[in-house]
């Protein structure tokens, strides 16, 4: 049987690893890209020891030059793109008055555009035998927030994008959903990323601020970045063989409240 296909954004990120080596594991061939070269060399030097089918490219979501540049990589390298993975955003953790357009700017291009360019640019070649695109949410897919508008407008931007890709593409049995996880300890609420900056007043390394997130979730423990792949794995299935344009939630319950 040949072996599917998945291409990745955010690679180098813990959701994009995470999701690198799922698949990898249920024989699918990986394709990782990553605006940052370094960090995505070494990830792929690292998965590449165990997992022979693996390649990578530079991608930066918001050039669509660049989309198309590593779309024909995939495909000279593995011949098809069965599953997308919209993963990159960003975030700036500033209210409307301090949140500047360069900042609204930014967000929206990586979080929102990115995933729109990714959508035009691999269905061209999903449309010939199907696929499935996976767009990453978060609480702020289905809760307001006045932490950061731009985060909120990009994220519940994606249900837009999500519902209209899955209606345009369904006939070509493209199908399009979203997985929106809740807290996941990972660098993007942790460290002080360009993408998404943190200081002792946001980071999760500041006790009171883990304390806080972890107060908010019901199930009493913050999620994994391997919840979320398994979450991606099943929306990729034949088990979800007719779920298209849906929001999937994986939060621990956090926002029931
Ligand atoms: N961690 C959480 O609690 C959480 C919760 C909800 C949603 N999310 C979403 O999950 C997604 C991934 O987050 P993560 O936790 O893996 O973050 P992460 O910080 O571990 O990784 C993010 C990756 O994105 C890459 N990136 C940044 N700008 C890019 C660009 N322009 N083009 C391509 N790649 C770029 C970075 O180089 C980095 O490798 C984001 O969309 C985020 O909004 C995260």
């Amino acid at each position: 049987m040949t072996k599917k296909v998945i291409f990745i954004t955010a690679a180098a990120g813990a959701m994009g690893k995470s999701q690198a080596i799922r698949f990898a594991k249920n024989d699918y061939k990986v394709f990782l890209t990553d605006v940052d070269k370094n960090k995505l060399k070494k990830i792929e030097s690292e998965l590449k020891t165990k997992y022979p089918d693996i390649s990578s490219d530079h991608l930066d979501v918001r050039s669509e030059e660049l989309w198309k540049k590593s779309i024909d990589k995939c495909l000279s390298e593995f011949g098809y793109v069965d599953v997308l993975c919209n993963n990159a955003g960003a975030n700036y953790r500033t209210g409307f008055d301090d949140q500047s357009i360069e900042m609204w700017e930014k967000i929206i291009s990586i979080g929102l555009t990115g995933a729109f360019l990714g959508i035009k640019a691999v269905v061209k070649t999903m449309k010939k035998k199907g696929g499935v695109i996976i767009n990453l949410g978060s609480l702020a897919t289905v809760k307001g927030s006045d932490s950061s508008p731009g985060y909120s407008a990009q994220k519940m931007g994606l249900i837009g994008l999500t519902k209209s890709a899955a209606l345009a593409y369904a006939k070509y049995k493209i199908r399009c959903n979203i997985v929106s996880p809740g807290h996941v300890d990972t660098p993007f609420i942790r460290s002080n990323n360009e993408y998404s900056p943190n200081d002792w007043s946001t980071s999760i390394d500041n006790p009171k601020n883990y304390q806080n997130r972890l107060n908010k979730i019901p199930l009493g423990k913050f999620l994994t970045p391997d919840d979320i792949s398994k979450t991606v794995l099943f929306l990729c299935s034949e088990n979800a063989s007719m779920i298209t344009g849906e929001n999937l939630l994986v939060d621990g319950g956090a926002a029931l409240s």
